[in-house]
């Protein structure tokens, strides 16, 4: 296990060849194993570009009046209703996913079924792995199989059709190497799956965090809000994209951002597995042996941030020492999704239109919220 951002950057970063990722046989098997955290070198390479490509700052851009009109729904379903933040938000994480992935031409049905046997994969991904019929895991097993053929029948419906988007979907089934090699439908779905596992979980833990973050400080919600509306006085709200562009000057929301991610720290460690006997500072590092660069750890250390257990977005005034903030990972892996987590996040924390700040954020006549203790991290305390 390493703690030190050195250490983590040695893995990574300077010799990430003589690691490679690897992942429990159970979520290997769940996720689908042509996913393209699982891989090293050239396959890697080429779906990481496509992911890249699709998620970029320019095509995000381009979805941003959808991404807007989702987290809206999410925030006006919130009206006057009891429920979970992290439950909302798993759903708004997940309609923006899916927009990501197969654009807006989904029908409404087809959705439905991948929401439906998605959330028993998920249901299933950290149970018992075991074939016994029935079991969370074994249900999980069959609706992944149920998906992978449901994203069957939507690629054969794209190319008999030649409806070809400016989705990813889109960018895995157009391309070709200079052979005319394609990518499988396997290799499709796998990465469609991994894409839309990666995409949703994380962004919602962190935004529901950030809501209690502010939630608990009505003076930091107060400049934050303040923020936002200076800037939109200033500049008018015009378009989604105008309004998006803006968020690019709010450096005190950024900060927030920054600092919920810091501090919630929801992909604690990844794992790697040394590919040779490798030696750092004199210790050996056994071939096939298992390394964890730990974030948390890096992240709520004195060392790099003092007083870490403060919530205290002023921190970021000044940029973070190399290499010591890691959300969203470092070196080939790290992660493709961070524009866009952060467009959600701005979302939900800069909806002025939809949230009253009186003085908590607080959807329109009320908002009540559940949220959990790091000490039940199975359970959900209210
Ligand atoms: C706040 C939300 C998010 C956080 C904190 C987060 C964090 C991370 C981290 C730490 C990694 C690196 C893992 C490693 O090195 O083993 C990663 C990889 C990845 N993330 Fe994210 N992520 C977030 C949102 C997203 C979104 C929205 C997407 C896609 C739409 C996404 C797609 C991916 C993919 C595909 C990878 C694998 C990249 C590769 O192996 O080359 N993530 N993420």
């Amino acid at each position: 296990m390493l703690a030190s951002a050195e250490a983590a950057r040695f893995v990574l970063v300077s010799k990430a060849q003589l690691f490679k990722p690897k992942y429990p046989r159970s979520k290997e098997r769940l996720i689908g194993p042509w996913a393209l955290f699982f891989h090293q070198g050239g396959y890697h390479s080429i779906v990481r570009k496509l992911v890249q490509s699709s998620l970029s700052p320019e095509s995000i851009r381009r979805l941003v009046p959808d991404i807007d009109a989702v987290a809206s729904a999410t925030l006006r379903s919130w009206d006057g209703h009891m429920l979970s933040t992290f439950h909302a938000m798993k759903e708004m994480s997940f309609d923006v996913g899916i927009l990501i992935i197969f654009g807006e031409h989904l029908s409404k049905q087809r959705k439905n079924e991948i929401k439906r046997n998605y959330f028993i994969v998920d249901k299933g991904y950290n149970s018992f792995a075991t074939s016994i019929p029935g079991t969370a895991y074994s249900n999980a097993i069959k609706a992944r199989k149920r998906l992978g053929e449901i994203l069957s029948e939507i690629m054969e419906e794209r190319r008999e059709n030649k409806t070809m988007e400016k989705d990813l979907l889109s960018c895995f089934l157009e391309w070709k190497n200079d052979k005319g090699e394609r990518l499988s439908d396997n290799q499709i779905s796998d990465n469609i799956f991994g894409v839309l596992y990666a995409a949703q979980d994380t962004t919602a833990s962190v935004i529901t965090w950030m809501v209690k973050y502010l939630h608990d400080d009505p003076k930091l919600l107060d400049a934050v809000k303040a923020e936002q509306m200076t800037i939109y006085k200033r500049n008018g709200c015009g378009s989604q994209q105008l309004q998006w562009a803006h968020t690019r000057k709010m450096p005190f929301t950024q900060r927030v951002i920054s600092e919920s991610l810091r501090m919630a720290s929801i992909i604690s460690f990844t794992y790697r597995e040394a590919v040779a006997d490798v030696e750092y500072k004199g210790y050996l590092i056994p071939k096939g042996w298992k390394v964890m660069p730990l974030f948390r750890n890096i992240h709520h250390s004195s060392e790099y941030f003092p007083d870490p257990h403060k919530f205290d977005p002023s921190r970021f005034k000044s940029s973070p020492k190399p290499n010591t903030f890691l959300p969203f990972g470092n070196g080939v892996h790290s992660c493709p999704g961070n524009e866009l987590a952060k467009i959600e996040m701005f979302e939900v924390v800069g909806s002025h239109s939809e949230v009253e700040y009186s003085p908590f954020p607080i959807p329109k006549h009320g908002l009540q919220v559940r949220l959990w203790s790091t000490e039940q991290a199975d359970g959900i305390a209210e």
